[in-house]
């Protein structure tokens, strides 16, 4: 028996009404925003917001403001009658699939902007993408309400950021990590990986593997810089370039850091032909 797909809706007011049934019934919400093109990953934040909340709510759209001029926008995976059954199977109450009129009518004009913790890294890299996000991320909370919405540490730098804006803004949604999902070799799962040629496909562990050695190093009072230049020196001949960054930094603030003196991060970005690698992991 296929499992019930879940109800689908498009626009804000239908998405409150949906929001407030399940409230009258005293029932918690988790919140899942995704731009669609769902794999493992994804259905862990569904399983995670399970283990929180009685209701499930799936947002799934691809926010062209977090893309700039030169980026996948058009090329980004679509495939939303994939998703629905993804999301049947792991048990989802409701889809908030709305398209770019509804999230941004003629005349929007507002701009979230998260200092701190969206500088550096993807921000010095990407200056147009955390603007972008805490944007529709803020939109998100704001029309649904939930009491958890569930992030992947797979974009560590991102899950900061939206807890940093969520706090100051005081909008009462909790922030709730969930751990990276791996494919066997160790390639952390993302939708733009359908991207790699085979034969890059082969080589990408190698990001997930150069970030353990710079966080082991770390952590045995080794030379960080000297552990970054190595995991450059392998990246390279594996036709990894450019490499955006290679960093370790303080886990809460992102400041880099050279040496550990607290929980850290190991972050790391780097291109594979035309697809960009984006991985972490603790130090
Ligand atoms: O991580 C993503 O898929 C997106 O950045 C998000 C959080 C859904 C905002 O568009």
């Amino acid at each position: 028996m296929p499992a019930q797909g879940p109800r689908v809706v498009s626009d804000v007011p239908a998405l409150r009404a949906a929001i407030a049934e399940f409230r009258r019934a005293g029932e918690r919400l988790a919140l899942v925003p995704t731009m669609g093109a769902l794999h493992a990953g994804h259905i862990a934040l569904v399983e995670a917001g399970h283990r929180v909340a009685e209701r499930i709510v799936v947002t799934i759209f691809i926010n062209p403001r977090q893309f700039s001029a030169n980026e996948d926008l058009a090329r980004y995976p679509r495939d939303l009658e994939g998703d629905l059954k993804k999301l049947a199977a792991a048990g989802t109450d409701l889809v908030f699939a709305p398209n770019v009129e509804t999230m941004y009518p003629p005349g929007f004009s507002t701009q979230v902007s998260v200092g701190g913790v969206s500088q550096g890294l993807c921000g010095a890299i990407r200056p147009h993408f955390f603007g972008g996000v805490a944007t529709v991320v803020t939109k998100l909370f704001l029309q649904a309400g939930a009491d958890f919405a569930m992030f992947g540490e797979k974009d560590y730098q991102q899950l900061l950021v939206v807890r940093r804006m969520a706090a100051d803004l005081d909008i009462p949604t909790k922030v709730i990590a969930v751990p990276t999902v791996r494919e066997p070799d160790g390639v952390a799962m993302s939708s733009r990986n359908v991207y790699l040629s085979p034969a890059e496909r082969r080589v990408a562990p190698r990001l997930h593997q150069v970030l353990q050695e710079i966080a082991s190093a770390a952590r045995q009072g080794k030379s960080v810089p000297l552990a970054i230049d190595a995991g450059i020196a392998t990246l390279k001949p594996d036709g990894f370039g450019p490499i955006d960054y290679l960093a370790l930094c303080d886990a809460e603030s992102l400041t880099p850091i050279i040496r550990l003196n607290g929980p850290g991060r190991v972050l790391g970005a780097a291109w594979l032909g035309a697809t960009r690698l984006i991985d972490n992991v603790s130090a």
